[in-house]
């Protein structure tokens, strides 16, 4: 027998949270509740949000909060809450800020939605996401960062672009850490089934590579204030798609590795199949030297932070 509607639950109802709460309205995936240190903001915009569902003819009901039990056998939860980048600063600048912020998110997390699949957008992501595996103490695969749909998705922009063809046509795979450090992979990004290295030259390809690498701050440099967000709240509501609705995509994500590409206990962007359980398989890509020494080393540099900056 059915349990009924599912839930999910969105920490933070910013600019990132109140996005990807309106996807997964839209989506009809279930109950959504989003909570917020600011109660009358998450309120607000829950409220909002509910007005607008004959609208745009969403089901499910849109509520917000400030107290944790409310989140209460959520089947997900996506985080979002922390500071977002101003100009001038790296998404490593919020470690300090943002891991209190995610102490406090995860222990309610772990007394009130206990068997929820945690899908973690706070940046700096793979730091983040780390430091809500060991706060909550959950299974491995029931932690996942977002950043490669994202990273994936930019440089997809880039590429229908250059290609000139649609971007539903352009397949695009980042790995890596969110940050200066990711890699993108052009050898494994596709047109129409065609690696991009047989459709545009080499210096097109390394300008590619470098805007996505720089997407999110390229964005922060126009806002002015804050960050991306609706890609970001999208990206998000995508994740949690596949998880409630156990649609197996096959998509980047930050993961836990233990022996994987060479790496051992570190949250890292590489391809997993995310379904119900959460992280169900992470796939093992043939990369070139060049290649691995890249993801290598863009995860050697988030392992020194967890140690000299988190204490792990
Ligand atoms: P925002 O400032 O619009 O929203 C953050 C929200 O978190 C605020 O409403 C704030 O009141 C809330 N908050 C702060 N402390 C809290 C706590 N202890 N409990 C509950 N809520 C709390 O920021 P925005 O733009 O939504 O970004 C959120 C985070 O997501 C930032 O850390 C940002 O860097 C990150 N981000 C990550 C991306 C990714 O690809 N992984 C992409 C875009 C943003
Ligand atoms: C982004 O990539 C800042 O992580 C955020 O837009």
């Amino acid at each position: 027998m059915s349990r009924g509607r599912r839930k999910i639950a969105v920490i933070g109802a910013g600019n990132v949270g109140a996005t990807c709460a309106f996807v997964l309205a839209q989506k009809k995936l279930g109950d959504i509740v989003m909570l917020d240190i600011y109660e009358g903001f998450a309120k607000g915009k829950a409220l909002d949000m509910s007005q607008d569902g004959q609208v745009l003819n969403y089901d499910g009901n849109i509520t917000g909060t400030a107290n944790y039990e409310d989140i209460s056998d959520s089947d997900v939860v996506v985080v979002t809450s922390g500071f977002p980048r101003q100009p001038g600063m790296s998404r490593e600048d919020l470690i300090g800020k943002n891991a209190e912020i995610i102490k406090q998110v995860g222990e309610g997390i772990k007394k009130h939605a206990p068997n929820s699949v945690v899908i973690m957008v706070t940046n700096p992501l793979d730091l983040m996401t780390y430091h809500m595996w060991k706060v909550t103490g959950f299974p491995k695969e029931r932690i996942i960062g977002q950043a490669g749909v994202l990273d994936s998705a930019r440089m997809t922009h880039f590429v229908a672009k250059e290609v000139g063809c649609n971007e539903e046509d352009v397949q695009a795979m980042v790995l890596g850490g969110h940050g200066d450090t990711m890699v993108p992979l052009p050898r494994y990004t596709t047109c129409g089934g065609i690696p991009i290295t047989q459709l545009l030259d080499e210096e097109t390809i390394d300008a590619i590579s470098k805007r996505t690498a720089g997407g999110g701050g390229e964005i922060v440099k126009l806002l002015e204030r804050g960050s991306a967000f609706y890609a970001p709240g999208s990206a998000a509501a995508i994740m949690a798609e596949s998880v409630l609705n156990d649609r197996k995509r096959l998509i980047p994500a930050s993961a836990y590795l233990n022996g994987e590409y060479g790496l051992n206990d570190i949250f890292i962007g590489v391809p997993i199949i995310l379904g119900a359980n959460g992280v169900e398989k992470i796939i093992e890509l043939e990369l070139t030297e060049n290649e691995l020494g890249s993801l290598q080393g863009s995860a050697n540099f988030y392992k020194s932070q967890l140690t000299d900056i988190l204490g792990y």
